[in-house]
């Protein structure tokens, strides 16, 4: 996998800070039971930089990147002590009808490059190495979208960290060594309700996300709901602005009028994940939640711990 240049120490991590891309697969698979599913996926994990190099050599500009991320059950199957100190399962909300689903799902792949071609390439190569080990759950497609918008229309990743607060917002530091360089990822497959948003003014829309649709600035704060989503999604600890890092992806299918975002957020503890799903589903106060959950539906739900490539390298070689 690819050097990161704001890896802890001497531990290269996985490239959680790659640029974003115009093509993803989202691979969510769980693992069998049996004997030998261990050992196929520790043999893995120290073979993937090699199968990653391969499939990337093909179209070296194509800036193929690959992130494998391990959930709480996965983790103890396969790892054992130590695990990353947050690791758990995804908690799911249910307030009224909004309902922050937890699905099942072991094992993230978040695929990305310029072009689709390698990032299926890629995904196909995983699968004929592990597919006899793993169960599919989902696989999503995405693509990007018009300057960077969501379906629903808006630019979406604005707000991301950039330059060196990215690390700072995503990896995990000192505060759990031996994870040090890893990162925490928050995946939820939404669906919209394209004809009740496209029923609602471009006034309204803009009150729901806090932005203006066309140039994407932010609602003057006289006019921006506490409820709107970016405001919702703003939170603060001892004065500091908690970050994390998104990589939506738009995916659908015209044919079958499925329209959806795929949320994927990295972050060094999932508290800050948590806590903007909290504000969103519940509200912030209660009651004040996020109208987007009107116009979109959670169908799937997991959390992840994506280790530095160095952990799982040597997971792979003892
Ligand atoms: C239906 C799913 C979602 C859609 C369509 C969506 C769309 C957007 C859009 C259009 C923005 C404004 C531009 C930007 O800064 O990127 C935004 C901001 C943001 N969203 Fe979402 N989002 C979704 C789900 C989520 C979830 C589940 C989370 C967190 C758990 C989240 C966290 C954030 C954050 C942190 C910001 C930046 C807020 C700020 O600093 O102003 N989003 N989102």
């Amino acid at each position: 996998m690819e050097p990161n240049p704001t890896s802890v120490s001497r531990v290269v991590g996985q490239p959680i800070v790659a640029p974003l891309t115009r093509a993803a697969i989202f691979l969510v698979v769980t693992l069998k039971q049996g004997t030998d599913t261990r050992a196929t996926l520790r043999s893995f994990c120290g073979d993937l930089s090699g199968i990653f190099r391969a499939v990337e050599y093909r179209n070296i500009e194509a800036g193929l990147s690959c992130i494998m991320g391990i959930g709480s059950d996965a983790w103890d199957r396969l790892f054992g002590l130590p695990r990353p100190a947050e690791l758990h399962a995804f908690r799911e909300i249910r307030v009224g009808a909004r309902h922050a689903v937890s699905t099942p799902g072991d094992l993230l792949f978040h695929i990305r490059a310029r072009h689709m071609d390698l990032c299926f390439e890629l995904a196909t190569q995983i699968m004929a190495r592990i597919g006899n080990a793993v169960s599919p759950m989902d696989e999503v497609h995405g693509f990007k979208n018009f300057d960077d918008r969501d379906l629903v229309g808006f630019v979406d990743g604005t707000e991301n960290p950039r330059g060196e607060a990215v690390a700072d917002a995503a990896l995990v530091g000192a505060e759990d060594a031996a994870f040090a360089g890893g990162s925490y990822v928050m995946v939820q497959k939404y669906l919209h309700d394209m004809n009740g948003w496209n029923a609602l003014s471009t006034e309204a829309q803009e009150k729901i996300i806090g932005r203006k649709k066309l140039s994407d600035i932010e609602l003057d704060a006289a006019v921006k709901p506490t409820c709107s989503h970016s405001s919702l999604t703003t939170i603060e600890q001892n004065g500091k602005e908690m970050k994390i890092l998104r990589d939506n992806m738009p995916f659908g299918s015209a044919a079958q009028g499925e329209f959806g975002t795929y949320f994927i957020g990295y972050c060094r503890t999932p508290r800050t994940l948590e806590q903007m799903l909290e504000n969103m589903f519940v509200g912030r106060p209660p009651g004040n939640y996020d109208r987007l959950l009107e116009y979109s539906r959670a169908v799937t739900g997991n959390l992840f711990f994506a280790p530095s490539a160095t952990f799982l390298e040597s997971m792979g070689h003892d």
